[in-house]
């Protein structure tokens, strides 16, 4: 087997009439943090819920850890491996911080196991565990963030997708977060990073894909892309637009 923990191979994603995603091919290394950038409707989170088994692929595949979960449940991709932190930091609002770290858990049969995965999002992130007894709804938006990742990785994942964790956070907390999530991926999970914002991106990413309405328009390793280049694709002012 080669370095790819998940191909999507030709993936194509309509609503309707209109299509969302054109044949998109994208490869995530084992170990790896690989970011796709892309701005307001260019279908990150099309892509992302595709993956997931949220929407329904018109065409393609995802191979993840050597097998198809094109058509698999949500709950099975889960199982396999893969989790996703959704946009918005969507958290459950009327559960305390710690029952928001369990239901990221639901799989999980083993008392010990829950407890080890909690324990590691608190070690993670120390503000989540002075809130633990508080409804989620009462955090700052860095600390709902954080709780929406520590969510996601209460089911042990091998992969970690993050769509725009970054939104509508100061760049100090986003700091803080994207630290955290270099923490993660030094563990050897590989990370997925979904942004808008092409400076962090590649800073904190190995490869990347910019996507434009819905094709990638470019791709490569993120230290040899040029910013301005992404730029220049993502604001839609050259050749791509
Ligand atoms: N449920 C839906 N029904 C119809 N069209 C949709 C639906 N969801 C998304 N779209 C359209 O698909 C395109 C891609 O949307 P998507 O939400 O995937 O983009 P995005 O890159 O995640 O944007 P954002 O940065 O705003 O989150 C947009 O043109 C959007 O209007
Ligand atoms: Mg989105």
């Amino acid at each position: 087997m080669d370095g790819a923990l998940m191909t999507v191979e030709g993936l194509s994603v309509s609503y309707g009439d209109f299509r969302a995603l054109h044949d998109i091919s994208m490869r995530f290394d084992r170990g790896s943090i690989v970011s796709i950038i892309g701005s307001n409707g260019a279908g990150k989170s099309t892509l992302l819920n595709a993956v997931m088994g949220i929407n329904r692929k018109l065409s393609g595949r995802v191979v993840f850890d050597g097998a198809d979960i094109t058509s698999m449940r949500t709950s099975a991709i889960v199982a396999k491996g893969v989790t996703m932190s959704p946009e918005g930091s969507s958290v459950f609002e009327d559960m305390s911080v710690h029952e928001n770290l369990l239901m990221g858990a639901y799989l999980t049969n083993s008392r010990d196991k829950r407890a080890r995965m909690t324990e590691r999002a608190y070690g993670l992130f120390p503000a989540l565990r002075e809130k633990s007894g508080q409804l989620a709804t009462f955090l700052s938006g860095g600390q709902r963030q954080m709780l929406a990742i520590a969510r996601a990785l209460m089911s042990d994942p091998k992969l970690l997708i993050c769509d725009e964790l970054s939104l509508g956070l100061a760049p100090v907390v986003v700091n803080d977060i994207y630290d955290r999530i270099l923490d993660v991926n030094e563990e050897g999970v590989t990370i997925v990073l979904v942004e808008q914002e092409v400076k962090r991106s590649l800073e904190f990413s190995d490869y990347s894909y910019v996507l434009v309405k819905g094709r990638v328009v470019i791709e490569g390793r993120s230290d040899e892309l040029s910013e301005d280049e992404v730029k220049d694709a993502y604001f839609g002012i050259n050749k791509y637009a």
